[in-house]
């Protein structure tokens, strides 16, 4: 494993080895991202990406053992789920999200709109996006906007 947060392991290499994700703590940086570069897109994904995505996973599965939400009917035999992320970047709590509830329900189709200004950073995460598809077993559908 290339980062300390607790990520499954194809998404760490997939992120570090394929995409070659950097770890580089800039927390100034990080805090205007719109005009990254790919570079700081790379720096991003191996810093802050995990960190988001274990955030998520811990926050679902919360909900799931200590609520009812995911008992409802109308969520239980949901064929599919829609996700609208506005702002993705390089997509670490959708990514996070889509491994949550697969998990939790069962359910194998999603389709994700993913809207962000930074190009880069959209098609960093719909690689990672139909990579999770590939190794999960999972049917997304994603639509990007850039804007
Ligand atoms: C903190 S990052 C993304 C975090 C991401 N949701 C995650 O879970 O990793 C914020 C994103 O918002 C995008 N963004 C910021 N201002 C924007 C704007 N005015 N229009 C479109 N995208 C914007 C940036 O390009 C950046 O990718």
């Amino acid at each position: 494993m290339h980062t300390p947060y607790r990520i499954p392991q194809w998404l760490d290499s997939f992120i570090f080895d394929s995409l070659e994700a950097r770890i580089n703590y800039d927390h100034c940086r990080v805090m205007n991202n719109l005009e990254n570069s790919h570079l700081d897109n790379l720096n991003y994904l191996g810093t802050y990406f995990p960190r988001t995505y274990t955030e998520i996973k811990t926050v679902m599965n919360k909900l799931s053992r200590e609520t009812d939400y995911f008992d409802h009917q109308d969520i239980r035999f949901k064929r599919g789920f829609r996700i609208l992320s506005v702002g993705c970047g390089t997509g670490g709590d959708v990514v996070s999200m889509i491994d949550s509830i697969s998990e939790i329900t069962g359910c194998q189709i999603f389709s994700v709109t993913l809207i962000d200004g930074n190009i880069d950073a959209l098609e960093i995460c719909q690689e990672i996006i139909s990579m999770q598809g590939s190794v999960k077993g999972l049917r997304i559908q994603t639509e990007i906007i850039n804007r």
